[in-house]
């Protein structure tokens, strides 16, 4: 029994450490630290990342930021062709409320999305409680600061497809 749960551990981990996660950031989040602390704390975007990497040390990350939605999408597109992932943790910052293109993208793509905010959106600016991603997302991770971003690598640890 003790061998089978040791054996069913290292499978797990083999598993997941040949699996990468993509975690993409959109517009301002290159300014956390600096930017709102009162709303977004005072972790630098480094720190989050240094963090999951730290607390994950079986997941191989791979992290990308852009203030430009193109740039997010491409990034998308690419780590679907390149395969191996996952999935995606994406905190879209104001894209998330109205960028059509970057739903089109999620919904065209066969990785799971996890979508992450540092603050609870639904607990602020009447604009900020619309997200048009959401739907085509896999679950909403929101209002935990960086603790988002790790609950969001858990929860794509353990869905195995995008249905
Ligand atoms: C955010 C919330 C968005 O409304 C905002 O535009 C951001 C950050 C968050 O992480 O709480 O840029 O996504």
């Amino acid at each position: 029994m003790a061998d089978q749960a040791f054996l069913n551990r290292s499978a797990t981990t083999i598993m997941i450490s040949a699996m990468s996660i993509l975690v993409l950031n959109g517009p301002n989040l290159s300014r956390l630290g600096k930017r709102e602390p009162a709303v977004y704390g005072y972790q630098t975007l480094d720190d989050i990342n240094r963090g999951l990497v730290e607390s994950f040390p079986d997941v191989t990350f791979e992290f990308f930021q852009s203030e430009d939605e193109g740039a997010l999408l491409e990034k998308l597109f690419h780590i679907e062709d390149k395969g191996g992932f996952r999935g995606v943790l994406l905190n879209a910052g104001a894209f998330t409320h109205y960028s059509i293109a970057l739903r089109d993208a999620i919904s065209g793509v066969a990785i799971p999305v996890v979508e992450v905010h540092l603050s609870n959106i639904f607990a602020r600016e009447e604009f900020r409680r619309t997200s048009v991603i959401s739907e085509v997302c896999v679950g909403v991770i929101s209002g935990f600061g960086a603790n988002s971003y790790h609950l969001g690598v858990r929860s794509l640890l353990g869905i195995s497809s995008k249905q």
